[in-house]
């Protein structure tokens, strides 16, 4: 197992936010992640990534117990993360934005790999431009590239799709497909748009709050047990 999330306890003070949260994620497989406002989605992600510090439980990744390493070990070891809101640096240039992927490259390459614009050509056409100009869509783009610099072996998305036009998240699941496809990138996609989900996941978790309540292999199949848990 790729990534494997134990038992998982996450506080924010006083307030528990997640409880015993088990969940994993096979090598090369996506698997979705699916929950309505507020039930812990980003938590579980930031914890998977350090940026929170479990109570209790534990958080493996290729076999190696990463519950207490620091995030950039975590990007190091194969973890690319793109984060809620896309948080790409607005004043660098879409390359520099790129460039800043590399420093998590296990490879240590030093240019940016052309996949990268296979994947995103709008991007090649704006290295020059600041992220800050770019549209919500495009930005979304750039921060998927950013992750995928790094060439990781688990890519984290927190709703990808939210806020974003409808050209553009054809493009997104389009990618998705095409990364899932290639067989050497498994992906974990907190998602609350029903039909992307369903349309890439080879397995699911539901969450309602900050447990798992659901958690099946066919979505498809299990579309009508899964609504009442989403906002819409
Ligand atoms: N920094 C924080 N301090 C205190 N409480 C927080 C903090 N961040 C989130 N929370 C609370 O923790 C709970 C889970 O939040 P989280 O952001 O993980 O939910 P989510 O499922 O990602 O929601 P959304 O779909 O809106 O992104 C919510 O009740 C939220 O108000
Ligand atoms: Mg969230």
């Amino acid at each position: 197992m790729l990534l494997q999330v134990h038992q998982l306890n996450v506080s924010y003070g006083e307030t528990a936010v997640l409880r015993g949260v088990d969940l994993e994620v096979p090598a090369g497989k996506l698997v979705c992640l699916m929950g309505r406002n507020g039930v812990g989605k980003t938590t579980l992600l930031k914890s998977i990534m350090g940026q929170l510090r479990p109570s209790q439980g534990t958080v493996r990744f290729n076999g190696v117990d990463l519950t207490h390493a620091r995030p950039e070990v975590r990007a190091r070891a194969g973890i690319g993360y793109v984060p809620q809101g896309r948080e790409i640096f607005p004043q660098l240039t879409v390359r520099e934005n790129l460039q800043i992927g590399l420093e998590a490259n296990p490879r240590r390459l030093r240019v940016v790999p052309e996949i990268v614009f296979e994947y995103f050509p709008m991007l090649k056409t704006m290295l020059g431009r600041k992220g800050g100009v770019l549209s919500g869509g495009q930005q979304q783009q750039l921060a998927i590239a950013r992750a995928l610099v790094a060439e990781p072996k688990l890519l984290i998305l927190d709703e990808p799709t939210e806020g974003i036009q409808p050209s553009i998240i054809t493009q997104i699941g389009e990618v998705l497909h095409e990364l899932k496809g290639s067989g050497n990138m498994a992906v974990l996609l907190v998602e609350q748009y029903l039909e992307f989900a369903l349309d890439l996941a080879d397995s699911y978790y539901v969450m309602e709050k900050g447990a798992i309540v659901l958690h099946g292999h066919s979505a498809q199949e299990d579309r009508e047990a899964i609504k009442p848990y989403l906002s819409f």
